[in-house]
């Protein structure tokens, strides 16, 4: 009966459904992150840790919904007039709008004289991905090679979108161990030394993941050299407000290399700032010269959008325009702001404290507070990294990074005490 049975399977479906159609796929190894929450999540110990994770936690080291996010969604559920229909290709026109003025500023002569193209986008992530998928299309690359510079080290994504496009990643010098400070003198002799109209990615602020940024001194020796080479700028901004707590001083840097001329795009990300994280709501900006080019920037950004995702979300895009347009509704953004970024402020202060003043831990920690941002790289060795998870249930990535939003009242004490111990050896 079931020879038969195959029998007429087969007439029907003549081709091969083996078990070896995908025998050339290998498994790729799970993402190092998301693999860090799962072995924490599997962890019963009640002191365990997480300091992998990229998205903030409150003081009970829970995620944390903006109240201003709260107050908006209300309104939304409450205006019928909002139905689910597809949003334009590009995105919701007055996110697009008002997104543009946060990061380049509401008085940007770029904005001003249009020529400035946005896109709406699957948050960061999509912004990078978009941004990658236009240059490998249409960048006057010098030569047949595609490549974009890196800063090393970098978001672990950087080089897998860059990769899908064809774009082969290279890497400047950005992180000196030695200092755990800027390698300013590297990074600037490779702006230097390569070749003109080369792409360089740029953290617009709150490095990822060393959470070190150029000085404004610095910042203007680099944007002179991007200048003199006709360097394109790709700028990454994913923490705007997340750094100081202001969002006109985090995009500072956008806002100057704007101002000088430098050829740009940038990559604007709500997760973090907003705390949507699942929303995926963000934004591609490219300036352009002219309003003409821009024009015709944004006529290809939609057919590149339209073949991936057709058409961007709109709940996010919503709630973000909400508050985008609202004073009131801004003036109690940036409040939440300054919430999570003065908390990330005051771990810092606190686990340079206790390291310093109380355990004398061997070393210098002056860079827990001079770094910036969601994240900071500890210096720690990778043994040491791999000593705090294997023993002290703290999960961290083995390069020594540690997210601040994961130290909280209750567990820092714990953290320091077992980094003191890892330092010395004696875990
Ligand atoms: C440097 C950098 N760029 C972009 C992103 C994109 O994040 P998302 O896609 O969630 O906006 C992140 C997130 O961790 C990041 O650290």
């Amino acid at each position: 009966m079931a020879d038969r049975l195959k029998q007429i399977y087969s007439q029907f479906f003549p081709f091969k459904m083996s078990s070896e159609l995908w025998q050339n796929v290998p498994l790729a190894p799970p993402d190092s992150i998301f693999k860090l929450t799962a072995a924490y999540k599997a962890d019963s110990y009640d002191k365990k840790v997480n300091l992998g994770v990229g998205a903030y936690r409150d003081d009970n080291d829970k995620p944390w919904i903006l109240p201003v996010v709260r107050k908006v969604e209300e309104i939304i559920l409450n205006t019928p007039a909002l139905d689910h229909e597809y949003l334009p290709i590009t995105g919701l026109p007055e996110f697009t709008v008002a997104a543009a003025k946060l990061i380049l500023g509401p008085d940007s002569r770029a904005i001003a004289e249009g020529r400035v193209t946005t896109v709406q986008t699957i948050s960061g992530t999509g912004a990078n991905h978009l941004g990658a998928l236009f240059l490998s299309r249409f960048y006057q690359w010098t030569g047949d090679k595609k490549e974009v510079y890196l800063s090393d080290p970098t978001w672990a994504n950087h080089p897998a979108i860059f990769n899908n496009v064809g774009i082969a990643p290279l890497y400047y010098p950005y992180y000196d161990p030695k200092t755990l400070g800027l390698n300013f003198d590297g990074f600037l002799s490779s702006l230097k030394s390569a070749p003109s109209g080369s792409v360089f990615l740029i953290h617009a602020c709150a490095h990822n993941p060393t959470g070190v940024d150029p000085t404004r001194d610095q910042w203007n020796a680099i944007a002179e050299i991007m200048l003199e080479k006709g360097h394109y700028g790709f700028f990454d901004c994913a923490y705007q407000g997340f750094a100081s707590g202001d969002l006109d001083n985090d995009a500072w840097a956008v806002r100057f290399f704007v101002e000088q001329g430098v050829n740009m795009l940038v990559c604007q990300s709500f997760a973090k700032n907003a705390g949507l994280y699942g929303e995926r709501v963000g934004a591609l900006h490219i300036v352009s010269p002219g309003k003409e080019a821009a024009e015709r920037v944004k006529s290809q950004l939609s057919v590149l959008q339209r073949s991936e995702i057709s058409n961007p979300p709109s709940y996010g895009a919503r709630i973000v325009t909400l508050i985008l347009n609202d004073a009131a509704l801004f003036e109690e953004w940036k409040r939440d702001i300054s919430t999570m970024a003065g908390r990330i402020i005051d771990m810092r202060k606190e686990l340079f404290k206790i390291l310093t003043e109380e355990l004398h831990t061997p070393g210098n920690w002056d860079h827990i507070v001079n770094q910036i941002g969601m994240f900071s790289f500890t210096g720690i060795t990778p043994e040491q990294s791999k000593a705090l998870t294997e023993k002290a249930h703290i999960y961290l990535t083995v390069n020594g990074r540690i997210s601040m939003t994961g130290l909280n009242r209750n567990n820092i004490r714990y953290f320091a005490t077992s980094l003191d111990a890892a330092v010395r050896g004696t875990l």
